[in-house]
């Protein structure tokens, strides 16, 4: 309390009488009788101490790439912001994986060497996992545990909180149909409701009910709007959207973060419906801050600013600032144009000082509530880092996480579970061994081959012969973080396949891990082909060939095309990238240590063309036909290879005995008997869908609108209660106007999308 008052004290120094620019506030300069009421009162006195550039330089955030705790650069770029962080216009810096070390020295700077001593905000992508890496968030959606999604969250930011960061870039919400686009692995996949549930449950995970606690980081619900829809899944792509997909697809994860009290938002880089995000004030001002009454502060993407000349948007940089700031854009990431004209638009009256001062406040506000005002240094003590980095609690956690995530695509022949003894094992595949790949992409804090192998997991089974072959490299790297952009999948290298075929024919039982390298999905990794990357298909037919009772674990980052390994192939897992557990979460899998229980939450194609493929489509004026002309393919059918939802068990469920109990109040009541029909305990996700028959708007053939996950013993029954209100019931117009409108609604429950189970129901 002591510090809090001092700094405070430090800020509400009255400078009147000096000149503002040149003053520097010493840290002795204590008014004594200066009265603290409230938030704004103090914020207020600050910036009436603040000069125009130091009001901008909080609106400015730089990587930090050099290293603070060497020596000064002093040449290029580096000694140029070096000199802007020691005037006081730096706000905020982000890429600091080192730790509290070189946290604390940046801070110091900011603290002791500005004017004002203003605290940075320390921004990371904290995107799954910090230090310990968690599975990718794509993964996590698919367990549908939003307990556990939370606490991963919770985890991430305690673990990232002890290495001085004070603010993540996540958690990411876009809704996304399309899984050439590299970045789905990144967000809760293509269900607005799911979606949404997974933002909140984030949030909530990061920043706790404290923002200043030493545990606790603010989020950022990014990108701020419709970027999972960049045209044909190609990155920074043109997003060309209608108001009824941008308000019920797009929005609701984004409107569920702002109702959460996420604290940050983030622009993004697409242009949409002709004007890009970073410059769009529909979106920012009229949409978030307005509508929603958002009142964080909104960062751009990366140098998002300065692409709008690019876009074809801004004129130069100057007029991309001018654009930005009116737009409602609170902080420049890189691309240097807030620092460098702000000013001078202020000056010449282009851009009113109020908008700076909006925009100052909020960020100042988030600052004051991680407690940065109070103790610059809070999230700086190298103690707690030592004692809470890698802890083992967070590698438990990340292990049940991890198990949660993964989903029973398919298991014909019953070959899992595995048995656990006299069994010959072959395991092939380069993926098998990686420690590296599993972390996936966004673990930038992470140790490469700091991941438990496939191999090293099941290697702890010992009533088996387990013999590893590697079969096909998956990438020829020259860089572990995958920057480079030359070819590195593996197209010509075929000289472990003898090896991994003969291997298999003295098998039992293959298990082959195939899939994409960590790096292959992420940002800027978009697929034009959604195969098994380089080989591995060839060599699945090749070990197909000299043995069939074949276990095909996947390991990727989005929703792949494996039409031939679904009609061979009688076993398969999805694992996705599980982080620091996957071997141990895989293992544990396929030897039925754990039941599987993952949905999938991004449908599966069977090929390329049907792309998008999402279960929430319209119908059509043709869903079906005789001859030609219906809605349909020549050369392919249009339903998925595997649903939205769609997840198995080593037990089996049957679901009966739907009742619509109530509708009054525009409330449903819904119940429905779930019973374990199986020979073992399991757990199901129970998924509600409703049909909206016809509406002023049309809606899709099913939305999903509930969800529960049930635990049963073998035989057990237990009747699930959902509950539909006009929160569910209702929908977004063209005009943005949300909407309850009666008329006949038909309900399915089931295991996934494609549920079966009907009732109908009218709504009055
Ligand atoms: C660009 C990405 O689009 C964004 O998601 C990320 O947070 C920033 N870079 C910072 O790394």
């Amino acid at each position: 309390m002591k510090k809090f008052i001092h700094y405070l004290l430090v800020f509400c120094f009255v400078v009147s009488c000096k000149d503002k620019s040149t003053t520097k506030l010493s840290q002795n300069e204590v008014v004594q009788n200066t009265t603290l009421t409230n938030f704004d009162t103090q914020i207020n006195d600050l910036m009436a101490k603040m000069t125009l550039e130091e009001k901008i330089g909080q609106m400015n955030q730089y990587n930090g790439f050099w290293d603070a705790t060497g020596p000064n650069p002093d040449k290029g770029k580096s000694a140029k912001k070096y000199e802007e962080l020691r005037k006081g216009h730096v706000g905020s810096m982000l890429n600091i994986k080192e730790g509290v070390k070189q946290v604390k020295a940046l801070q110091k700077i900011a603290v002791e060497e500005t004017r004002l001593g203003i605290p940075l905000i320390i921004a990371f992508d904290v995107i799954h996992g910090f230090k310990t890496i968690t599975p990718i968030p794509l993964a996590e959606a698919a367990s549908w545990d939003l307990e556990a999604i939370k606490k991963s969250a919770q985890n991430a930011a305690e673990e990232a909180a002890a290495a001085g960061i004070n603010w993540t870039f996540a958690p990411m919400v876009d809704t996304s149909r399309d899984p050439r686009w590299g970045r789905v692995m990144e967000g809760g996949g293509e269900d607005p409701y799911l979606g949404a549930k997974i933002a909140t449950a984030r949030i909530k995970g990061f920043q706790g009910k404290n923002l200043s606690s030493t545990k606790t980081i603010a989020a950022c619900a990014k990108h701020f709007a419709g970027y999972g829809f960049s045209e044909a899944g190609r990155d920074y792509n043109t997003v060309d959207i209608g108001t009824s997909t941008l308000n019920n697809v797009v929005f609701p994860p984004f409107k569920a973060a702002a109702e959460a009290g996420v604290k940050t938002f983030m622009n993004s880089f697409n242009e949409l419906n002709g004007i890009p995000a970073t410059g769009n004030t529909f979106l920012q001002r009229d949409v978030l801050k307005g509508k929603w009454n958002f009142n964080g502060f909104v960062v751009s993407d990366w140098a998002s600013m300065v692409e709008m000349i690019a876009h074809g948007y801004a004129e130069d940089e100057e007029h991309a600032a001018e654009l930005s700031i009116k737009a409602g854009a609170d902080m420049d990431m890189e691309s240097y144009v807030y620092v460098e004209h702000l000013a001078n638009l202020v000056k010449r009256g282009s851009v009113k000082e109020t908008l700076i001062n909006d925009a100052v406040k909020r960020i100042l506000k988030v600052k004051y509530e991680l407690g940065l005002f109070e103790d610059p240094y809070k999230y700086c003590d190298e103690e707690r880092e030592k004692a809470v980095t890698g802890k083992q609690e967070f590698r438990d956690d990340a292990l049940d996480m991890s198990k949660k995530s993964i989903v029973l695509l398919k298991n014909k022949k019953k070959l899992l579970p595995l048995k656990k003894k006299n069994q010959k094992i072959a395991l092939i595949g380069a993926l098998a061994k990686d420690k590296t790949s599993p972390l996936g992409n966004w673990s930038l804090a992470g140790e490469p081959g700091s991941a438990v192998s496939v191999l090293e997991g099941l290697q702890k089974y010992k009533g088996n012969i387990l013999k590893y072959a590697k079969g096909v490299d998956v990438i020829t790297v020259d860089s572990p973080t995958g920057w480079s952009d030359k070819a590195i999948i593996n197209e010509t290298d075929t000289s472990g396949f003898s090896e991994a075929i003969t291997l298999a024919k003295k098998a039992d039982v293959v298990v082959m891990v195939l899939g994409e390298h960590g790096i292959q999905t992420g940002e800027a990794r978009s697929r034009a082909n959604i195969d098994l990357p380089g080989l591995q298909q060839e060599l699945l037919e090749a070990v197909y060939k000299v043995n069939k009772n074949i276990v095909l674990v996947l390991t990727n980052g989005r929703p792949l095309t494996i039409p031939w390994a679904d009609k061979n192939i009688p076993s398969i897992l999805e694992t996705w990238q599980l982080g620091v557990q996957s071997g141990n979460a895989i293992a544990q899998v396929l030897y039925g240590d754990y039941n599987p229980s993952g949905k999938l939450p991004m449908t599966f194609p069977r090929s390329l063309g049907q792309i998008p493929i999402y279960y929430n489509y319209k119908s059509t004026g043709r869903p079906n036909g005789n001859n030609v002309f219906w809605s349909h393919y020549l050369d392919e059918k249009k339903t998925p290879l595997y649903p939205f939802g769609h997840g198995l068990s080593y037990t089996s469920f049957s679901y009966n005995n739907l009742k619509i109990n109530k509708v009054n109040n525009r409330e449903v009541k819904i119940s429905v008997n779930l019973t374990n029909t199986g020979k073992v305990k399991g757990k199901e996700v129970a998924q509600l869908y409703i049909h909206d028959l016809f509406a002023s708007v049309t809606r899709p053939v099913r939305e999903l609108k509930g969800f529960k996950l049930i635990q049963l013993n073998p035989s057990e029954t237990k009747i699930i209660h959902f509950t539909l209100t006009e929160k569910e019931l209702g929908f977004y117009d063209n005009k943005g106007t949300f909407v309850i409108e009666p008329g006949k609604f038909e309900v399915f429950v089931g295991g996934s999308s494609d549920a079966k189970l009907a009732q109908k129901f009218t709504l009055e």
